[in-house]
């Protein structure tokens, strides 16, 4: 980035050049920093590379909400869910987890994106959301060894065989080099999809521990050939992806990835993530959303998940963060770390116009519990706030 040096608006007149240049040190400020001071959570974004317009800094992050019918297909109930967060303003609207391939199918209700046949309801949706003015992303996945045999009636696949070691149980098969090319494609096809549906673009979920994380996970992945090994050999998965993503869609398709920063029980770190995402920003990618879970979470030496990561975000590449953000406050402290975009689930939920509420500098909207009427009133169907009852004190029965 050009560094140059502007003088903050004071209404200082500088008489000589010495006082000036002695004010002009202590005042000056690099451009990039200055900017960040003003810039709000209310204020627009532009994504650089394609020209999309953002009206706000306000993500709604995936939530999985188990609304979708038996076959993938979108349901009236889910459409509604998300119509609603989209006309009471927030910036960018996410979908649910969507699985890509039939059989990566993680949990009942999920929404899938992996037949022509759910392109329909996709359609429907991506209308909504943009007659209402938000962005669209449709976030793709796969379960890997999160897509159970009770779901899918047949073993889990992972990169490396998993057994369940006090149990000697087989929990997840290997899978063979020709599933993983085929499973690229798989990824690429929904992305396809997405955007013949209408949807601006697409997340990749390379977090929580799903198969794209389990190829980067040092515990899951313990392949020899191209997709195991060496931390690039664990990427080449995602790097896959993104690269046939490009493929098939169009120029003006944005594709996110959403990494996690560190996941102990699949071997990843947060020195492993960093090198991820400098690989990640390497490519053409449109946004970079950091899962942090707690963004306030407190690493050592007073550092912060969301500022250790910014560093390796290039300008051009959006940056959103995602984890415990209720106020406004919450929210401008998360811009202040570096982020382009407040990534927030939970208080999304009772609060679908909490984008506006940002314009508010005091706004800190009441926390859970909330009762089914509560719930019910922010267009979450009953299969949704029975789900919410799995979150420890969300709902209140
Ligand atoms: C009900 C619910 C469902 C979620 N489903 C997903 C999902 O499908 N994909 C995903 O990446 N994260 C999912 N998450 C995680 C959220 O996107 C978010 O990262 C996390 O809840 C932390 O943000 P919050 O503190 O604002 O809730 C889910 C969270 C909740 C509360």
């Amino acid at each position: 980035m050009t560094e140059y040096y502007a003088i903050s608006a004071t209404g200082y007149d500088i008489g000589s050049n010495s006082i000036a240049s002695a004010l002009d040190h202590q005042r000056r400020t690099t451009v990039a920093q200055m900017e960040r001071m003003l810039v709000k959570p209310t204020d627009e974004y532009i994504f650089s590379k394609r020209g999309h317009m953002v009206r706000n800094r306000a993500l709604l992050a995936a939530m999985t909400n188990k609304q979708s019918n038996e076959d993938g297909t979108l349901s009236d109930e889910e459409i509604t869910w998300l119509t609603r967060r989209a006309k009471d303003g927030f910036g960018i609207v996410t979908t649910a987890a969507s699985h890509v391939s039939e059989l990566g199918k993680g949990w009942v209700g999920e929404m899938g994106v992996w037949s022509d046949n759910h392109i329909e309801g996709l359609t429907k949706l991506a209308s909504n959301l943009k007659q209402h003015g938000s962005l669209s992303l449709v976030q793709i996945f796969h379960g890997g060894m999160k897509a159970p045999f009770e779901i899918n009636n047949v073993i889990p696949a992972c990169p490396s065989k998993m057994m369940n070691e006090s149990t000697g149980k087989l929990l997840a098969r290997a899978l063979d080099n020709a599933e993983i090319y085929r499973l690229i494609e798989e990824f690429s096809d929904a992305a396809k999809r997405c955007e013949d549906a209408g949807f601006d673009g697409v997340e990749i979920h390379g977090a929580h521990s799903y198969l794209i994380s389990q190829f980067l996970g040092l515990k899951t992945n313990r392949r020899k050939d191209e997709f195991g090994g060496s931390l690039e050999n664990r990427f080449r998965f995602l790097k896959e992806i993104i690269l046939s993503i490009r493929n098939k869609t169009s120029e003006n398709f944005l594709v996110a990835v959403r990494i996690s920063p560190k996941i102990g029980t699949i071997g990843i770190s947060i020195e492993e993530s960093l090198e991820v995402t400098k690989m990640l920003c390497e490519m053409d990618i449109d946004m970079f959303h950091l899962s942090c879970w707690d963004a306030f979470e407190e690493l050592e030496g007073g550092q912060n998940l969301t500022k250790l990561f910014k560093p390796l975000v290039p300008e051009t590449i959006a940056y959103a963060s995602t984890g415990a953000i209720w106020s406004t406050a919450d929210a401008n402290w998360l811009m202040d770390q570096g982020a382009d975009f407040v990534g927030v689930a939970r208080v999304g939920i009772a609060n679908p116009d909490w984008a506006q509420g940002l314009a508010d500098s005091d706004y800190n909207p009441k926390r859970p519990p909330f009762t089914r009427d509560e719930l019910a009133a922010a267009d979450l169907s009953p299969v949704f706030i029975d789900y919410m009852t799995m979150w420890k004190d969300f709902v209140q029965d």
